[in-house]
């Protein structure tokens, strides 16, 4: 790279790792003696030229969101923002450009194939990658960036959340309650699928459209053996008709998805109604942890890959061969390595953007496959695993009326 300045931008919604990528690229980049600019706002900095120089500061790696600040912006579609982000980026002098982003972000990137760039995924909703395709079982190694930044911390909260130990299975258990977790997720199951670290009864994901009658027998059924319940519902999850549990089509975001008004606080009117003649439905409640989840301190794993993805990226655009690049992170024999993508792979985003299908979700009983167990036990590798191997779904939460 013959200049000596490269940029750094945050885009999408937040996640807790993203400081640790800025404060790794930082580093390296004084190492290097480069000077890195970030810009304020995601593409949106590009675009309005508002930028701070990060050089000589001390980033925390440890607090959640990003100093940078996010936006949701959408660049193709726009010749003028297309025009204004490019001429920015000539008139600062920068060698290359690390984007930091959710499938939205990344989408921007591919309409700018002339900037160097370093993608790195980030995305509480673990959609951006590529499963195989065929056979029953699925080959870790073969898996196109297995897992993004934010995706690891999110899935332990949610566990945690629904878990006996840490989580609501004990005031489900205490009040004989149904409650009804909410995970985000608008179109891709992930997060609500890595619930089943906590063990919940029911996982409902936007992927397997829900078959409500037979769902409401289920849960009946449930109640039934165990006196208390956990469903956890994916905020973009559907009815067998199509229609969102809850969406409100009219109010959409830049890149033209719905905003989401509550599907767990749905699900629970409905059953409450729809149950009555079952039991107590007073006691069938919503909990939705929101942006929790994408909140606080980022775990292990992704402080550990948030550092290592920082590093490399400036390492590509240091060295100036390999950019347009997406890296990812891919699973070896004895853990993760780092992936490094072609950009130039990519078509569309739409290739990049992978969804749960039947190898991880079994729909018959609403929960995660052996296979998706084994998939995300090595996102959840620093989990106490044991802790939440404990079942409770048994019937240990009934009590016998001997009367
Ligand atoms: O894209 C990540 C995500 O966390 C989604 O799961 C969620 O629907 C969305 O962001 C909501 O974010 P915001 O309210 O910031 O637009």
């Amino acid at each position: 790279m013959c200049k000596k300045r490269i940029g750094i931008l945050t885009g999408g919604g937040d996640v807790p790792p993203l400081n640790a990528v800025i404060a790794s690229a930082v580093e390296s980049c004084k190492q290097a003696n480069i000077e890195l600019i970030g810009f304020i706002k995601g593409w949106q900095g590009l675009i309005e030229n508002l930028y701070v120089n990060l050089s000589d500061l001390n980033v925390n790696p440890a607090i959640g969101g990003t100093i940078l600040k996010s936006s949701r912006i959408k660049l193709d579609g726009s010749d003028e923002r297309l025009h204004r982000t490019q001429e920015n980026f000539q008139r600062l002098g920068i060698g290359g450009l690390i984007v930091i982003g959710g499938e939205d972000t990344l989408s921007n990137s591919l309409s700018l194939p002339g900037i160097p760039q370093v993608l790195i995924s980030k995305t509480i909703d673990n959609d951006v990658g590529v499963m195989p395709k065929d056979g029953r079982g699925i080959d870790g190694k073969a898996i196109v960036n297995y897992f993004t930044l934010g995706f690891p911390t999110a899935a332990r909260k949610i566990s945690s959340f629904v878990s006996l130990t840490e989580g609501l299975r004990s005031t489900a258990y205490s009040h004989e309650r149904v409650i009804i977790v909410e995970s985000m997720g608008m179109h891709a199951g992930w997060l609500a699928l890595s619930s089943c670290m906590g063990h919940p009864d029911f996982i409902i994901i936007p992927e397997f459209p829900l078959d409500y009658e037979r769902f409401k027998s289920r849960v009946v059924e449930t109640y039934g053996k165990q006196r208390q319940a956990i469903i956890v519902v994916a905020e973009g999850a559907r009815f067998s008709d199509d229609s969102h549990i809850s969406a409100d089509e009219y109010e959409k975001d830049e890149f033209g998805h719905p905003r989401f008004k509550g599907a767990a606080e749905v699900l629970a009117k409905k059953l409450k109604q729809d149950l009555k003649k079952e039991f107590d439905t007073r006691n069938v409640n919503a909990v939705n942890p929101s942006y929790l989840y994408r909140s606080g301190s980022p775990c292990k794993l992704d402080m550990r890959w948030a550092f290592t993805l920082g590093r490399e990226a400036v390492k590509i655009l240091v060295d100036g061969r390999e950019a347009p690049t997406f890296l990812g992170i891919k699973r070896t024999g004895r853990g993760f390595g780092v992936m490094r993508y072609p950009l130039a792979k990519i078509r569309t985003i739409e290739e990049f953007h992978r969804f749960v299908d039947w190898r991880f979700y079994d729909a018959d009983l609403y929960c995660a496959t052996t296979e998706a167990k084994k998939y995300l036990g090595a996102v959840a590798e620093d989990i106490p695993m044991k802790e939440y191997g404990v079942d409770c779904r048994s019937d240990a939460g009934r009590i016998e009326d001997n009367t």
